[in-house]
């Protein structure tokens, strides 16, 4: 059976992912390859349903703590869910699959940011999703302190988009950030994560670094995306 083709985005919130993902999307479908996108947490209808839960800052007022086991499962149902309903199929079809976070996501927010380990990430990984593996995995890493610095500018927009009055009954629209008011140590472990996991893995693992040193405007990104992406593509 042809296989397709599969690509992770990963990176820090903030680090430019979706801009650069649904780039690389566009580039592709007008070159005439097929093109699977999804995200996650998210993308099938379970998959929404956790994302909710999972990211949106105000669920542990409804639900109280979220434990970090239970954040680790809860990823890891939805992203089983996903291969079953989305990348397996898309893959089986021959198509391209670019999904927005991946199980690198898991070992380095669960793994390094709650400080579950990578050997519990891993094991869940083959227990629940076969050990899929991306073919590449596209690491936008910009410096620690420019990423948060962007994550956090998008925190206080909505902070300061929220009405005051306690009596407001409207339906309030997702605020996304259950994540992004973790602690700069929180983030600092997961920077760290990402870079072992891109050591270990060198073959799958392709770091765009956005440091100083070149220029990081979103169009230079892209091309050097592109220019990595090509080759792996059959
Ligand atoms: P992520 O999906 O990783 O959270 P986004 O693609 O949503 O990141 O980007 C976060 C913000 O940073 C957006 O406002 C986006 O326009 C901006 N951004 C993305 N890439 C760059 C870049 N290379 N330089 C400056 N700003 C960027
Ligand atoms: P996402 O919407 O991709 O965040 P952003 O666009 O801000 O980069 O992902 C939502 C959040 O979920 C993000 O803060 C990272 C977190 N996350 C985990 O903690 N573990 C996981 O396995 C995944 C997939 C996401």
């Amino acid at each position: 059976m042809p296989r397709g083709t599969f690509i992770t985005f990963e990176g820090l919130d903030g680090s430019g992912k979706t801009t650069q993902m649904r780039r690389l999307a566009a580039w592709l479908t007008a070159s005439g390859r097929t093109v699977v996108s999804l995200r996650q947490p998210g993308s099938t209808a379970l998959g929404d349903r956790l994302r909710a839960v999972l990211v949106d800052s105000r669920s542990e007022s409804a639900l109280g703590p979220i434990s970090p086991l239970a954040e680790m499962a809860l990823m890891f149902a939805d992203r089983a869910q996903a291969i079953a309903e989305i990348i397996s199929p898309a893959l089986a079809a021959g198509s391209i699959v670019l999904c927005d976070r991946y199980t690198d996501s898991s070992e380095a927010y669960q793994g390094a940011g709650r400080q579950l380990g990578s050997a519990r990430i891993l094991a869940m990984h083959a227990a629940v999703c076969n050990n899929l593996q991306p073919d590449l995995t596209l690491l936008l890493l910009p410096p620690l302190d420019a990423a948060l610095a962007r994550a956090r500018r998008r925190n206080h927009r909505y902070a300061a988009a929220q009405p005051q009055s306690e009596t407001q009954t409207e339906p309030q629209p997702a605020d996304e950030n259950r994540f992004e008011r973790e602690s700069d140590d929180f983030y600092a472990r997961i920077h760290a994560a990402y870079l072992e996991i891109a050591a270990r893995e060198p073959h799958r693992v392709l770091t765009i670094a956005n440091d100083d040193s070149g220029d990081n405007s979103i169009d230079a990104i892209e091309l050097r995306i592109r220019a990595l992406v090509a080759p792996r593509l059959l």
